[in-house]
């Protein structure tokens, strides 16, 4: 079997969703789906480290398929981190326990861009175990599902990468948009290129969408975003393409999740250059209804707040049927609104799932009769 001979696809519910198909269900999947609130994940990580398991493609690929044996999910995701970037340029990136990511050595002046980042490295190099990943985790998926890669934005990387840790304001980060325009610029054009590789490899490994996260939207102001953000997520989106297309590789539905970015969600859709825009749950239904009416193509995800899987399962239906009734049953990919925490109870996970196809076969069964 060659690397690109897969086993049939039992479930596409997803790609045709993407493609504005009729569909008997809505399609669901959960950002973080394969992580610590799941008592198997944590089997896996008493026994290795966080980035073992990343770099190891058999580790990797059992973390990626836990979420879809136990709950009727219609796509994996693989498991990694966005921060292998950072890693694989030559930063160090440390996870510790109950705190998440730690550069020792974050960015602090310009300078330290040439010290600490080689830019000769290329991500079908050092990030071969992602792919290796992939290509098994396909396989043994057997057509179960599709398998989504994904990516960190190139503004969302930067900010980690100053700030060495999680920030509430990132002003280390934003210091450098305000004082160091240019070697921004370069910091973040050195990224999106990188970015483009590693999702081109993710989809030539066998990723069947990707999506790009830009976590760190809510600390910019529109102008910062348009400049900073929304300038790298187009030339990614177009680089991948043009790439593809090169490489003869076929095209996979492309997936933004800006998150907290209200204010450019508009943008983002009248590019076209984006199959799926991924909401977080502030989002209101006129924005909902006018990004729809803004590009009749565009395909929505999400938004139900994770804590909303702390409520009962009588409210966790109903939220759900609120949430359908806004997005409708077409061109629409259920998930939750950012990713679920480690606390959050297996049971109502998949209540929510179930919720999800119920009543949206529900909704199509009676549009039909309707007609
Ligand atoms: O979605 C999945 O299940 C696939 C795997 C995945 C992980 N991280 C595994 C992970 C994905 C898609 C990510 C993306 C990611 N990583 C983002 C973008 C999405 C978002 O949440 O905004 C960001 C910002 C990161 C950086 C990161 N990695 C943080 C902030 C943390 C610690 C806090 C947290 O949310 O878990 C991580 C660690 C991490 N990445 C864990 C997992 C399962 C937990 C590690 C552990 O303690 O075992």
């Amino acid at each position: 079997m060659s690397s690109t001979d897969f086993p049939p696809l039992k479930n596409d519910l997803i790609l045709r969703a993407c493609r504005g198909e009729s569909i008997e269900r809505v399609p669901i999947w959960i950002m973080r789906q394969a992580g610590r609130y799941l008592p198997e994940y944590k089997t896996i990580s008493s026994q290795h480290s966080f980035f073992e398991v990343c770099r190891t493609p058999s580790l990797a690929c059992e973390v990626t398929l836990q979420p879809v044996r136990r709950f009727d999910l219609d796509a994996a995701i693989i498991f990694s981190d966005i921060l292998v970037i950072p890693q694989a340029l030559g930063m160090q990136v440390d996870m510790v326990a109950n705190e998440g990511p730690c550069f020792p050595q974050p960015l602090k002046v310009p300078d330290d861009i040439t010290k600490q980042i080689d830019r000769t490295r290329k991500a079908s190099v050092e990030l071969k175990y992602v792919y290796e990943a992939i290509t098994l985790t396909r396989r043994t998926l057997d057509g179960q599902c599709p398998l989504i890669g994904f990516s960190g934005a190139p503004w969302t990387l930067m900010s980690y990468m100053i700030e060495g840790k999680a920030s509430a304001t990132m002003s280390k980060a934003k210091r450098w948009l305000y004082s160091y325009e240019k070697e921004s610029h370069d910091l973040l054009n050195l990224l999106a290129n990188f970015v483009i590789d590693h999702l081109v490899e993710q989809i030539a490994a066998g990723a069947q969408l990707v999506q790009l996260f830009e976590s760190h939207c809510s600390c910019l102001t529109p102008d910062l975003f348009n400049r900073f953000s929304f300038t790298y997520l187009c030339q990614i989106a177009k680089g991948v393409r043009e790439e593809l297309s090169k490489r003869q590789l076929p095209s996979v539905p492309f997936i933004v999740f800006a998150k907290d970015a209200h204010y450019g969600l508009q943008d983002l859709a009248a590019t076209g250059l984006f199959d799926v825009i991924s909401l977080d749950w502030t989002i209101t239904s006129t924005c909902i209804q006018s990004l729809r009416n803004e590009n009749s193509k565009i395909v929505l995800q999400g938004n139900l707040d994770p804590c909303a899987l702390y409520s009962s399962k009588e409210n966790l239906e109903k939220f759900v049927r609120e949430m359908l009734q806004v997005f409708g049953t077409k061109k629409y990919i259920a998930n939750l609104g950012h990713g679920i925490y480690p606390d959050m109870s297996t049971d109502n996970v998949k209540w929510f799932i179930d919720a999800v196809h119920e009543i949206s076969k529900e909704m199509n069964d009676s549009n039909e009769e309707k007609a």
